[in-house]
C-alpha cells in the first residue's frame, strides 16, 4: 500500500501548512531579478540573448530640485581630452560615459568611443541629435529619472548600432518614433504615454523586452499590427494602464506577458492559443469574474506561472498539469473541488509520473474558505510544497 503510506504523509504536511494561516508572506522562488545597467562602477559586456529578465522597479535616488548652477565640476580634468567635464571618464572603462547624478540639462557632446551612456537621474527634458552627431557606436544608453517629454527621431538615425534605451520615469506623452531595428530592450515605464505612433516598433525583429509598465494607454491604442514586427518578444509588461480588453496581436513567442491593474473583465476563449512559449501570465488586479473567463482559457500547457489575484473569480479556473505556481488569493472563492479541478484523473497510476500535476504553489487566501484542504485536492495536487488559505 505504497499510495495510501504516501497520501497520509501528504495529508499531515497539508494539515500543517493549512493550520498555519501565517504562510502568506512566503513567496515561490522567483526567477532572478534581471542585470541593471551598472552605472559609475562597472560598464556591462554587451549581451546579445539576455536570459528572460523579471520586470525590476529600480530603485533609484530621488534627484534633489535642479539648481541654477551648472553641474558640478569633479576633480581634475580626465586623462581623456573628449570626456566632457561634467561627466566621469574612467581609464578602466573607456568605452563608458557616466554622467549620472550630476544636475544635468543638456546632454553634452558624446566621444565617439562611447559604448555605454549613463545620464539617469538628472533634468534632461529633451533629446537632440547634434550631441550625437559622432557617437555611432553607442549600444546602451539610461535616461531614466529625468523630465524628458521628448526624443527627436534623428537622434535615433546617429546611434544605429543602439541595444538597449532606458527611459523609464520621464514625461514622454508618447512612444518615440525612429527607433532603432538593432534594439533589443525598450523600457518605458512610468511616463505618461497615452500613444504609440503607427509603426512604431515596426522592424525591431530583435526587441526581447518591451516595458510600457505605468502609463496611459488604452484600447484603442493597441492594435492587431502594433506589435506585429517583435518576432523575438519574450517580455511585454503592460501593468498599470488603462486597458479593458486583452491586447491584441501579442507576438507568438512571447514568454511573460504582465497585466497587473488594468481594467480587463474578459479573456477571449482562444486568447491563449497561439502562444507556444506562453510560461508567465499576470493578471492581477484586474475586474475578472467568472464571466469572462471562459472554462478552459487558462489550460496552457506551457504555463508555469498564473497570478489571478485581486480579482472578482467565484470558482478556481481549469489549469494544465504542467503549472507549479497559482495567485488566486483575494478573489471571491467559496468552494474548490479537487476532483473537478485535477487535470488527470484522480485514479491514474501513482507511479506515473506524467500524470502527476506539478503545482507546487498555491495561494487561495483572502476567498471566502476555510481549513481544512479538502481531500480531493491533496489526492490530486501531490507536488505542493505551500498552499495558503
Ligand atoms: C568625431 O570622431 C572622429 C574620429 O573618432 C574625430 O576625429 C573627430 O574629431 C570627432 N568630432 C567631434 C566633433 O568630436
Ligand atoms: C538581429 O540580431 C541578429 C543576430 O544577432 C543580427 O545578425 C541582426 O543583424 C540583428 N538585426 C538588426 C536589425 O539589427
Ligand atoms: C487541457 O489541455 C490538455 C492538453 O494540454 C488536454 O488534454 C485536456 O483535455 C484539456 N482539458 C480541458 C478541460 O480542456
Ligand atoms: C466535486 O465534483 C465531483 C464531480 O463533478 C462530484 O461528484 C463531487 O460530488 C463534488 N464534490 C463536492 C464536495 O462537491
Amino acid at each position: 500500500m505504497k499510495a495510501g503510506a504516501g497520501l497520509f504523509s501528504a495529508l499531515a504536511l497539508f494539515l500543517l501548512i493549512g493550520a498555519v494561516a501565517t504562510q502568506r508572506g512566503r513567496q515561490p522562488k522567483k526567477p532572478k531579478p534581471s542585470r541593471r545597467p551598472p552605472t559609475t562602477r562597472r560598464p556591462p559586456p554587451i549581451t546579445r540573448r539576455p536570459s528572460v529578465p523579471q520586470p525590476a522597479i529600480p530603485a533609484q535616488p530621488e534627484p534633489q530640485e535642479p539648481t541654477d548652477f551648472p553641474p558640478p565640476i569633479l576633480g581634475p580634468p580626465s586623462i581623456y581630452p573628449d570626456c566632457p567635464r561634467e561627466c566621469t571618464c574612467s581609464p578602466s572603462y573607456p568605452n563608458a560615459l557616466n554622467c549620472e547624478n550630476r544636475n544635468i540639462r543638456v546632454i553634452p557632446v558624446i566621444p565617439s568611443r562611447t559604448y555605454y551612456l549613463y545620464l539617469q537621474n538628472n533634468y534632461i527634458s529633451e533629446v537632440t541629435a547634434e550631441p550625437f552627431n559622432n557617437a555611432t557606436e553607442v549600444r546602451w544608453i539610461n535616461l531614466a529619472n529625468n523630465r524628458i517629454h521628448r526624443i527627436d527621431k534623428q537622434v535615433f538615425e546617429k546611434i544605429p548600432a543602439l541595444l538597449y534605451l532606458y527611459a523609464q520615469k520621464n514625461q514622454l506623452n508618447e512612444v518615440p518614433s525612429g527607433l532603432p531595428a538593432s534594439l533589443e530592450q525598450l523600457r518605458l515605464g512610468r511616463n505618461r504615454i497615452s500613444k504609440i505612433p503607427a509603426g512604431a516598433f515596426n522592424k525591431l525583429e530583435n526587441l526581447t523586452l518591451l516595458d510600457l509598465y505605468n502609463n496611459q494607454l488604452s484600447d484603442s491604442d493597441i492594435g492587431k499590427n502594433t506589435f506585429k514586427d517583435l518576432k523575438s518578444l519574450m517580455q511585454l509588461n503592460l501593468a498599470r494602464n488603462t486597458l479593458k480588453k486583452m491586447p491584441a496581436g501579442v507576438p507568438s513567442n512571447l514568454i511573460q506577458l504582465f497585466l497587473d491593474k488594468n481594467h480587463i473583465d474578459d479573456i477571449p476563449k482562444d486568447y491563449f492559443g497561439g502562444f507556444t512559449h506562453l510560461a508567465f501570465v499576470r493578471l492581477n488586479y484586474n475586474q475578472l469574474s467568472d464571466k469572462g473567463v471562459p472554462k478552459a482559457v487558462f489550460n496552457v500547457s506551457t504555463l508555469l506561472d498564473l497570478q489571478l489575484a485581486h480579482n472578482q473569480l467565484a470558482s478556481v479556473p481549469l489549469f494544465n498539469g504542467h503549472l507549479e505556481h497559482l495567485h488566486l488569493n483575494h478573489n471571491s472563492i467559496e468552494s474548490i473541488n479537487g476532483t473537478q479541478l485535477c487535470p488527470y484523473s484522480l485514479h491514474a497510476d501513482l507511479s506515473d509520473h506524467s500524470v502527476v500535476p506539478r503545482l507546487r504553489y498555491l495561494r487561495l487566501d483572502g476567498n471566502h474558505l476555510s481549513p481544512p484542504i479538502p481531500l480531493d485536492v491533496i489526492m490530486c495536487f501531490r507536488h505542493l510544497h505551500s498552499i495558503v488559505i
